[in-house]
């Protein structure tokens, strides 16, 4: 063992600083990011997780291959598939998963799949029941792409999850690796403002979504260069994005696309949420969600529709101030 080592030297110090290096970058990273936003302050010693490569996970064979490789592609170009004018089947809106779920679902803070295979079956508050990967995929396909879930045992679905279950193979049962979903942001001491969100939707967005929120079609024009932020094809006010921590989060690491990143973001946070406020008060397709949420105490702070068991008005839980709501909230949870 020593006898390699001492041949190898000039090998072994290359790796001993190499591992320095690293370690040190990773500290940095850190420690820069969890500046920025709360969600990285709990999970500093947390590096993330990086995606498996098609290219190098030789395991993945055969038929659990083919369904890898097609579920990837289904949430990269979904409506290619199951859009309005899909090859298998016209189900959704137009949008894909990926429009959310950057980069297929791979991206650090982009929304990624990484906590997928590893969290669910778990409780949800929105539907009071526990829910397994099939009923999460098929909310987004409801509320997000604002349509109707392919079949469990479809070819479609049964890729979907054999790509969410390998994108999570390295990632431990019960564990949300850092990166994973949304950003959380700091909360403003005021409302966020539609009126102040115009404007930076003008400055930053509008030339890639539209003037009107509207995207922009591909030239094949079976689906979105630029997806829609409101009207008629983009999703309904049951998805996710439309409860404004989530939009704000999301854009804040993601938006304007490949400029900014979750450690060097481009809008303040102010505007983020105030943009979020823009957006999310433009009109939308409608879903009858009178039967989320079931136990009303449970309803995050930023669930635009009551009642509630708090005395905050609808108005208010849109669009804050949100800091008085959290602490009556945390003020019932412990009486
Ligand atoms: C308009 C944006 C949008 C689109 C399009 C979208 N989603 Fe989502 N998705 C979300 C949001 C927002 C969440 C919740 C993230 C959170 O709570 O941190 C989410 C969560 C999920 C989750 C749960 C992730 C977790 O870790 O708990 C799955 C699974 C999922 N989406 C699948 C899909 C699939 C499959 C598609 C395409 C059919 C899709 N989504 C399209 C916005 C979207
Ligand atoms: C350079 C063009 C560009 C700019 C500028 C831009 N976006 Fe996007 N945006 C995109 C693209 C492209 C996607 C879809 C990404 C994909 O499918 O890989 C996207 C996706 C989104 C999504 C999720 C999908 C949806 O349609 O709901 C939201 C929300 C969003 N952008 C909001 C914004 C906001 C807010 C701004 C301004 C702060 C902004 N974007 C600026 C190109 C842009």
């Amino acid at each position: 063992m020593w006898k390699t080592i001492k041949s190898n030297w000039p090998v072994a110090i290359i790796s001993i600083v190499v591992v320095i290096v690293s370690l040190s970058e990773i500290l940095n990273s850190n420690r820069s990011s969890g500046t920025k936003f709360t969600s990285s302050l709990s999970a500093t010693n947390d590096t993330g997780w990086v995606s498996p490569s098609l290219y190098t996970d030789f395991e993945l064979e055969g038929e659990e291959r083919n369904l890898v490789i097609y579920g990837s592609d289904i949430i990269a170009n979904t409506s290619r598939y199951l859009g309005p004018h899909g090859s298998v089947k016209a189900i959704s809106n137009g949008m894909n998963c990926q429009n959310c779920h950057l980069d297929a679902g791979k991206k650090r803070w982009g929304n990624n799949y990484s906590a997928v295979y590893s969290t669910y079956p778990k409780m949800r508050s929105r539907s009071g029941q526990i829910e397994g990967i099939y009923k999460r995929v098929s909310d987004c396909f409801e509320r997000s792409l604002n349509g109707t879930a392919p079949d469990s045992n479809s070819r479609e679905y049964q890729a979907i999850y054999a790509y969410m279950k390998w994108l999570g193979k390295d990632v431990k049962k019960g564990v949300k690796p850092n990166g994973s979903g949304i950003g959380k942001l700091e909360y403003l001491d005021r409302a966020a403002e539609p009126g102040k969100g115009k404007i930076v939707y003008a400055k930053y967005c509008q030339t890639c979504h539209g003037e009107n929120g509207q995207g922009q079609l591909s030239l094949a024009g079976n689906s979105y260069e630029y997806p829609p932020l409101w009207g008629e094809h983009s999703y309904n006010d049951g998805a996710g994005l439309y409860r404004l921590s989530n939009f704000a989060g999301f854009i804040r690491s993601n938006m304007p696309f490949k400029q900014a990143t979750h450690d060097n973001p481009a809008l303040s946070t102010e505007d983020a949420w105030d943009v979020a406020a823009y957006v999310n008060s433009q009109p939308r397709p409608k879903k009858d969600h009178s039967q989320d949420w079931p136990e009303i105490s449970k309803k995050p702070f930023d669930h635009p529709f009551g009642p509630y068991a708090d005395s905050y008005s609808e108005l208010q839980h849109k669009y804050g101030p949100y800091k008085p709501i959290i602490k009556q909230k945390e003020e019932m949870g412990k009486k």
